[in-house]
């Protein structure tokens, strides 16, 4: 009835502009992990008022005591969370009826694909449209962050909101996607300087999208449409997901060519139009692993294809090709990897960050426990592994570095042969300079150099 009635007066989503301008429009964020706590502070340090939903009761806890739940090396985010919830602008809840007087709520919920048929799992998407939906305010902006599977925001988002809402989307209220690129480690830096791909259910929908964004985002804004925007983000990750197979799949040639892939590297790219990336000991995080599968998720009973998961399968493949090399190293010792005492060093799927989300050394460690071996970890940001460096690699039969963060860049290649107790290390990140390691006395292998 009260939804009759408004649909008479004649709802429009550029009614949001004035709201936008004036800051006056009430936002909600749902999911405050490492997209949607950063973007729920910087729309509250530009004057909106926010309510942050997550139904992880610690984390909202932890963001109401004005303290950011992520690790890591992040910059700016700390300050900014304890700024803008002393001001009063961020309030964090674990209730999504606290959302019924947001003009525009942003679901920031994580994607994961289904491990065995790699099809998205949208349990926190659906719980979270299904949650809004009996509260969502008339003439409300729906705006997808999350990155989704090709056709999720006409297939899966609007439905859901429809039914649980009762409400007609582009009549009672507003959909949009507008996918995030940041990284970690340089959340709150991507946040405002990237260019953003902003697909709105209609022109007029990208339109208030572009005025909301503008009011923190430098980077160009692109006004587009939802299913373009779908594809453009779980394309730029599949993307990079190929451009890095094909130096891994390089590095392994090399290893067996007797070639360096480092040197080889840097003269490719000597070549105009080239600009390969570094090998490594796997691909993890949230987003490249599964970014390529939600990508085909929508086209693969139609479309066989091919390229993409075979960069899956290559990138998938490194950490195991970790323990060969270990094996191969330790060999020239003549130690077995059967009970080895191997330390692990670096947890997190990236540099100087907490994130363990689909590591490359969670898949390591359990390959190298399948060989008999015992992984002992280090991670200077991943709670589980901090501990001291020397407990880890103090009677290790080899150190591999699986890791580059900052913490081990100069390690004292002296000292870490004085504590191993065989000379090994084994280099998934270039991480350790070939010429010192020799220096030092240790046995190197790396990836993409030459085998022993
Ligand atoms: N992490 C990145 O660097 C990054 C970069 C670009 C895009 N993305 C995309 O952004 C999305 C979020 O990623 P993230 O890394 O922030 O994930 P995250 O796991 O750090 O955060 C997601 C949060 O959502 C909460 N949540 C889940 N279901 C919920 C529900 N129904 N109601 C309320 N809260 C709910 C979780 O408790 C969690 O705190 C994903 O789609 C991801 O692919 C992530």
């Amino acid at each position: 009835m009260q939804s009759d009635l408004k649909r008479k007066r004649g709802l429009s989503v550029l009614d949001l502009l004035p709201l936008i301008e004036a800051r006056s429009a009430r936002v909600g964020v749902i999911g405050l992990g490492y997209v949607g706590l950063p973007v729920a502070c910087i729309l509250a340090d530009n004057g909106f008022h926010v309510t942050g939903v997550d139904i992880n009761a610690q984390k909202v806890e932890t963001i109401n005591r004005g303290q950011s739940p992520i690790g890591g090396e992040e910059p700016g985010v700390a300050e900014l969370v304890a700024r803008v919830v002393a001001a009063g602008r961020l309030r964090a809840s674990t209730a999504v009826t606290d959302l019924a007087e947001a003009h525009i709520v942003l679901i920031c919920v994580d994607t994961p694909v289904e491990p065995d048929t790699h099809l998205p799992l949208y349990r926190g998407l659906r719980g979270a449209l299904t949650s809004l939906g009996p509260v969502l305010r008339d003439g409300a902006l729906v705006i997808i962050e999350s990155t989704i599977a090709p056709g999720t925001i006409s297939g899966v988002v609007i439905p859901a909101l429809e039914e649980a809402s009762g409400k007609k989307a582009g009549v009672d209220f507003f959909v949009g996607h507008c996918p995030e690129r940041v990284t970690p480690g340089r959340l709150i830096q991507n946040l405002v300087t990237m260019s953003r791909a902003v697909g709105g259910q209609t022109p007029d929908v990208a339109k208030v999208m572009v005025a909301l964004y503008s009011t923190y985002v430098t980077g160009e804004l692109d006004p587009t449409d939802p299913l373009t925007a779908e594809v453009v983000k779980t394309a730029e990750n599949s993307y990079r997901d190929v451009q890095i197979a094909f130096a891994n799949e390089l590095a392994v040639v090399c290893e067996t060519l007797g070639a360096d892939v480092y040197a080889v590297r840097e003269l490719l790219n000597k070549s105009p139009g080239r600009a390969m990336l570094m090998p490594g000991a796997g691909v993890g995080g949230h987003c490249i692993p599964k970014d390529p599968w939600l990508l085909i998720a929508n086209a693969r009973d139609q479309v066989e294809a091919r390229l993409i998961p075979a960069a899956r399968a290559v990138n998938d493949r490194m950490p195991e090709h970790m323990v060969t090399l270990t094996e191969r190293a330790l060999a020239k010792h003549n130690v077995s990897l059967q009970g080895a005492r191997i330390a692990v060093l670096g947890y997190a799927f990236r540099e100087d960050t907490d994130d363990d989300r689909e590591s490359p050394s969670r898949y390591f460690v359990e390959a190298l426990e399948r060989c008999g071996a015992t992984a002992i970890v280090h991670d200077p940001h991943v709670p589980a592994y901090q501990r001291p460096l020397e407990e880890v690699v103090t009677n290790a039969d080899a150190a591999v570095f699986m890791v580059a963060h900052r913490a081990y860049q100069n390690i004292d290649l002296e000292w870490l042969r004085g504590a191993l107790r065989h000379p090994v290390v084994v280099d998934g990140r270039n991480v350790v300079d070939v010429n010192a390691a020799a220096s030092a006395g240790l046995t190197y292998i790396g990836v993409g150099r030459r085998l022993l």
